[in-house]
């Protein structure tokens, strides 16, 4: 049984699947008048935000909420973590507050593992540093599957800032378990050291990778990690890793665009292909809502 969903890698090809199909289970709720399940009636669930986010706060919020949990939503700005509070006395106060889950995210890796260890409950990592996104990735493969029809066989390209990408390395342990294969594309300095090691090609030429492409997935440039220049300009990147129009033209007829957000409109994706109809990236934040409440049904649940 899982207690904690804190890498990608954690999820076997049998547990990753049984998110997905509950995931989809939960989606047919948004179509009711009331999107509410009793399910975790009076059960806690703590969002613990150390760092900016929109749609990922904002998902597993509305998602506990359908599920009937309390929620509490702490930032980091404006509690005493800037009175230099640290991360182990801020869990300590959640578990006395008696958080049943505890959702986190936090600029620096390996945060959620911590955690883990200094409370009872769940812990839900929601992105750590630059390392993962579990739930981005279920979210990401359940989109997938829904337009796409399977993951086995898929050929799926993920391109961009790699390197500061915790979305990227979930997705190439999900996708990997799920049988689907990945190819990094990149310029040399956006590629992580040991990328080898990953189960995943890389390339450096997006324009050879597009043509047998199922699913293009585009990254932001991650300019608030970047301490040095890792490409001579934004034209210059634009011109040979960003998709425009042009480009997308040169995919199968089928393939789909995705992108985690925020984009960067005009750096790595063009808005002519950010809102063309092969475009996910609006049905992914829907498909967030119904794969974090699986995710919070299972583990709170004790199902997996
Ligand atoms: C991503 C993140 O925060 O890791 N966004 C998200 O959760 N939807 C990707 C990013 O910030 O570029």
């Amino acid at each position: 049984m899982i207690r904690h969903l804190l890498s990608a890698g954690d999820l076997d090809a049998a547990t990753a699947t049984l998110v997905l199909d509950t995931a989809q289970e939960m989606a047919s709720l948004a179509d009711r008048e009331v999107k509410k399940l009793p399910t975790l009636r009076g059960r806690t669930v703590v969002n613990l935000f150390y760092e900016d986010s929109t749609r990922t706060r904002i998902s597993f919020e509305a998602a506990a909420k359908r599920l009937s949990a309390d929620v509490i939503n702490f930032s980091a700005k404006g509690s005493s973590v800037s009175k230099g509070e640290s991360l182990k006395d801020t869990a300590l106060t959640l578990q006395a507050m008696g958080a049943d889950a505890v959702v986190i995210r936090h600029s620096a890796s390996g945060a959620p593992h911590r955690l883990a260890n200094w409370i009872d409950g769940t812990v839900v990592n929601a992105g750590d540093g630059t390392h993962e996104h579990p739930t981005q990735a279920l979210l990401d493969a359940y989109t997938m599957r829904s337009r796409l029809g399977r993951l086995s066989g898929l050929n799926v390209a993920i391109v961009g800032d790699v390197l500061h990408s915790r979305v990227a390395r979930s997705n190439v342990l999900l996708l990997h378990t799920l049988g689907a294969k990945v190819t990094l594309v990149a310029p040399p300095t956006l590629l992580p050291v040991g990328v080898d090691a990953w189960p995943a090609e890389t390339s450096y030429h997006l324009d050879s990778v597009l043509p047998d492409a199922d699913v293009v997935m585009m990254l932001r440039v991650q300019r608030e990690r970047m301490d040095q220049a890792y490409f001579p300009s934004a034209r210059e990147y634009s011109r040979r890793y960003g998709l425009d129009g042009a480009r997308m033209r040169r995919l199968p007829e089928h393939a789909i665009v995705m992108h985690p957000g925020p984009m960067n409109r005009g750096m790595e994706i063009t808005p002519e292909v950010a809102d063309s109809p092969r475009s996910t990236i609006v049905e992914q934040v829907a498909n967030g809502v119904s794969v974090r409440m699986a995710v919070l049904y299972l583990l709170l649940g004790g199902k997996v």
